[in-house]
């Protein structure tokens, strides 16, 4: 199959992007693990940012932007931020011109929510399953414009010659057959890695492989120790509790009845940042503040039944069927989990990465705009406003270029993948079971409290399980629907990310933003005000520095 444009990744940001480059009536094809309303931003629950003053008549695309900077702790490259900012509110309205039923205020406009580390009730919503609410109106709009989705195919390789993306390598479950992709350009739209993580709100898909694949193929990946923990998982099963329980009025308490977040943040409490609350309700926990050890209790008893209802339905009906709760009733019980990945690919401002025709935008990316720590809202912002850039340069690129026919290289590539499936043979080591040490582990010692000795005790863990990983057998080589199949392609990718996170966060000897170091807990502008990139090598990642953009505000003690 020979396309203009191919997307991997067929959620939010892939969406968007097949929208730009079919309106620039280019071929183009999504392929991915799931049917599309199964992607992963399906779970995006609390809302959009967007500074249309609906609520707050002062609020600006600049306050939003300034917001979004002091968020990431002034990682963020700050005219990436002023261009991600001022395209925020076209965007919600093409949303809304899309079908998207948000919610709305008694005079109609779209309603919006205070949210963390925001100066004003910014982030416009559609109950609380607004990320379910922008998928199914992007797949209506696609199927509008009859754009190709390939389903259920795992992408197992990018097919890279002399610095120029010929294609993919994927396999399709249904049949069990390696199918060569090739294409003008490749865009990467393939969400974020938290399944590295043992405590998480990703979904299962989400393992980081489209990052591992690019990360294979010598392009370079930024930021990879900055991990973000969600204050509010459910204890258990850690389902996303939305930031909008908070942003609608919940209070967090301790095992004294404290509201402990006036220790932390006493302004801005229960909506300070997610990495402000995420260490505050684990330092309750370790302290022996919390309940069993494990959680603290999220109340929202107090917003009453009618408000609970209109505002969030969705974790009403989490909380009855995986806790048993009735939240009019009783609190949730909640703790920190991995939620989203900072780092990813590196790119510029245009979605483009250091191989010209490979494009990356959303989770898997990383341009920056989140710095060291992302505000709650922007990552549904970040799906359409980058989608829209990739898909929108990736086409324009294809107009330009005839395509690089190379089928000897594609071919060889499957030949190259058959021989390696076959060779998972009777090793003493099973996939699954490595996994979850990895997960465990990465829990463990790479998560919200780091230090030196946690640190590089988990990369030396890591490669040994590496060392491990080339001794796994698999049950069957069948190819249709092996699960065990794709748990290896994505496992042998989790452990080469581990291992950038963990090199990453050893190396970055200062705190700053979700990086916590228990050894160095203040921040360090004059040694670390600088993105971390690593390049692959079999040995493990090889670690270079990159400026940060600073050009409108100068870095400052972050207060809530
Ligand atoms: O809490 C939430 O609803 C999550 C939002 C986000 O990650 O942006």
């Amino acid at each position: 199959m020979i396309f203009d444009v191919l997307i991997v990744g067929n959620g939010l940001t892939g969406m968007r992007a097949a929208l730009a480059a079919a309106d620039r009536n280019v071929t183009c094809a999504l392929v991915s693990l799931v049917h599309p309303v199964r992607s992963h931003s399906v779970a995006a629950q609390g809302g959009i940012n967007a500074a249309l003053g609906n609520v707050d008549p002062e609020d600006s695309w600049e306050r939003h932007a300034f917001d979004t900077v002091k968020g990431s702790d002034y990682l963020a490259d700050q005219e990436s931020v002023v261009l991600f900012t001022k395209s925020a509110a076209s965007h919600v309205h093409e949303l809304e011109r899309f079908g998207t039923p948000f919610s709305r205020l008694n005079d109609g406009s779209i309603a919006q929510r205070p949210f963390g580390g925001a100066g004003a009730p910014r982030t416009c919503y559609a109950e609380d399953r607004t990320g379910h609410n922008l998928l199914h109106a992007l797949y209506q709009q696609c199927l509008k414009r009859e754009i190709t989705f390939l389903d259920e195919r795992v992408v197992i390789e990018l097919i890279v010659k002399e610095n120029w993306c010929l294609g993919i390598l994927a396999l399709d479950l249904k049949s069990g057959e390696l199918e060569t992709l090739s294409a003008k350009a490749v865009i990467m739209a393939t969400g974020g890695a938290g399944r590295i993580f043992a405590k998480s709100t990703n979904a299962l898909i989400n393992s980081g492989l489209g990052i591992g694949l690019a990360y294979g193929a010598n392009v370079a990946i930024k930021d990879m120790e900055f991990v973000q923990f969600h204050p509010t998982t459910l204890h258990g099963t850690n389902i996303l509790i939305t930031e909008g329980a908070r942003g609608e009025g919940g209070y967090l308490f301790n095992k004294n009845g404290e509201r402990f977040m006036q220790r932390y943040a006493p302004t801005q409490l229960e909506l300070a940042p997610r990495d402000i609350v995420a260490r505050a309700i684990e330092t309750e926990i370790v302290e022996g503040r919390g309940i069993e050890d494990s959680f603290v209790y999220l109340d929202l008893t107090h917003l009453g039944e009618k408000k609970i209802d209109e505002r969030l339905p969705g974790i009403k009906e989490i909380g009855f069927r995986f806790a048993g709760i009735d939240i009019s009733k009783e609190p949730l019980h909640v703790q920190p989990g991995q939620h989203y990945t900072m780092g990813g690919i590196d790119c510029d401002a245009g979605c483009r990465s250091s191989i010209p025709n490979l494009f990356a935008a959303g989770e898997c990316s990383c341009v920056s705009v989140h710095g060291a720590n992302r505000l709650g809202g922007n990552s549904l912002l970040e799906t359409v406003v980058f989608g829209e850039i990739a898909g929108s340069n990736a086409a324009e690129l294809s107009l330009d270029i005839e395509a690089k026919s190379k089928d000897r290289v594609l071919g060889e590539s499957k030949e190259k993948m058959i021989a390696k499936i076959a060779n998972f043979s009777n090793g003493a080591e099973r996939v699954g079971i490595l996994r979850t040490e990895l997960r465990e582990l990465m829990m463990d010692k790479v998560g919200i409290f780091r230090d030196e000795e946690g640190l590089a005790g988990a990369a030396d863990e890591i490669r040994n399980i590496q060392r491990r990983f080339k001794s796994i057998s698999i049950t069957s080589a069948e190819r249709v629907f092996n699960l065990e199949l794709i748990t290896i392609f994505e496992t042998e990718s989790m452990l080469a990310l581990a291992l950038a996170m963990s090199e990453g966060a050893l190396k970055r000897q200062e705190s700053r933003g979700s990086h916590f170091r228990t050894d160095f807990p203040v921040r360090d502008d004059v040694n670390f005000l600088k993105h971390t990139c690593a390049l692959y090598t079999p040995e493990g990642p090889e670690l270079s520095y990159k400026q940060v953009e600073i050009s409108r505000w100068q870095p400052k003690a972050r207060e809530y």
